[in-house]
């Protein structure tokens, strides 16, 4: 029988989810899902910065590297997530109170040791994650205040250096069609290609909810990065729903995760469409937006909702 992952192979892309560690290891069903249905993964949380190096100088790469071999037995390939972000940073680091120097040396040795500990393990790394605001200027984060725009450059170079296969992205939200920040992101690839930075791709996150227009401009938009000659990916997708999820909703739902897998299909670059979780058990939604869930293509008993039945389609059609 085909499964996500068999048809997005049929037309040219890797069909992905995030991966919740804790699921894996104690969810049978959940496992049985992740190994059946999709052809690459992504860890959730467990390569974040807070839950690989919650001491200064001390690694715990156990959740991650489970991931990782689960990934190659299933013969799955691995998007990185993430370098350099401004969240789930670990306490030490947040409280800290380091110089500008010293925060890039520990910048560059947390990109360095990362990406050699994966080296040969991981097909994409977000290494910059969500580094603007909606109006297209770059977020205040420490990196930002400390370092300055340039922190940007210096993750990619230190990342290709230490695995110079891996295909390295750069990965925000709220950049699914045309707007401030999309244009903001292809100023700022564009300017980092000129400057032969090694970056290679642009992931869209594609985080939707049924209450908002969903981004029928996708294809607009990420065939303006196609044409710069970046990979492109949808990274992050789910359908977030104002509780509870009535029929209408659903096929709302299933609407929007349409519309972000054909603008993936519609560029001849975009090499992977991941879903954010797959169940609507682990979702973040909740957590988040309370009174919003079911953002997820299968119910909380593993059951395909009408979003799956879309994905199925759209792919099978390409
Ligand atoms: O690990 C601790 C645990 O020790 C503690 O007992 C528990 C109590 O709250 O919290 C656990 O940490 C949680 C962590 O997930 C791991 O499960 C945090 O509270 C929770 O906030 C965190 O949420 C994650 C969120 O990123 C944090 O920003 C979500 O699971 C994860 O889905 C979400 O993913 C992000 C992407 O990385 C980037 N793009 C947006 C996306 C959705 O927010």
């Amino acid at each position: 029988p085909q499964t996500l992952g068999t048809l997005g192979q049929k037309a040219g892309l890797r069909i992905g989810t995030a991966v919740n560690a804790t699921a894996l290891a104690e969810d049978a069903p959940y496992r049985a899902k992740v190994a059946g249905e999709f052809s690459s993964v992504t860890a959730e949380n467990a390569m974040k910065w807070e839950a690989v190096e919650p001491q200064r100088g001390t690694y715990d790469w156990a959740a991650a590297d489970e991931l990782v071999d689960f990934a190659k037995k299933n013969r799955q390939l691995v998007r990185g997530h993430t370098l350099v972000w401004h969240s789930q940073l670990p306490a030490w680091l947040n409280n800290g109170d380091f110089t500008a120097e010293e925060l890039r040396e520990i910048l560059h040795q947390h990109i360095t040791d990362q990406v050699t500990h994966f080296k040969g393990k991981i097909w994409q790394w977000d290494v910059v994650n969500e580094a603007f605001n909606e109006d297209g200027t770059l977020r205040d984060s420490i990196w930002l205040r400390k370092l300055g725009p340039g922190y940007i450059a210096d993750a990619f170079r230190w990342a290709h250096e230490a695995d110079p296969r891996a295909r390295l992205f750069i990965n925000d939200y709220n950049i699914e069609g045309v707007n401030a920040k999309s244009t903001a992101l292809h100023e700022l690839v564009t300017g980092l290609r000129e400057q032969r930075v090694p970056v290679h791709g642009v992931g869209i996150q594609g985080h939707l909810g049924v209450q908002y227009s969903a981004p029928h401009d996708i294809a607009d938009n990420m065939l303006r990065f196609d044409r710069l000659g970046l990979e492109t990916a949808i990274t992050e997708a789910d359908v977030r729903i104002p509780m509870p999820a009535d029929s209408t909703e659903l096929e709302a739902q299933a609407e929007g995760y349409g519309v972000l897998l054909r603008g993936c299909l519609l560029t001849p670059g975009c090499n992977d469409f991941t879903v954010w979780g797959f169940t609507d058990t682990y979702s973040w939604v909740p957590d988040t937006f309370p009174g919003q869930g079911a953002a997820n293509i299968f119910d909380a008993d593993y059951a395909p909702k009408p979003a799956y039945s879309t994905l199925r389609q759209t792919l099978a059609l390409a």
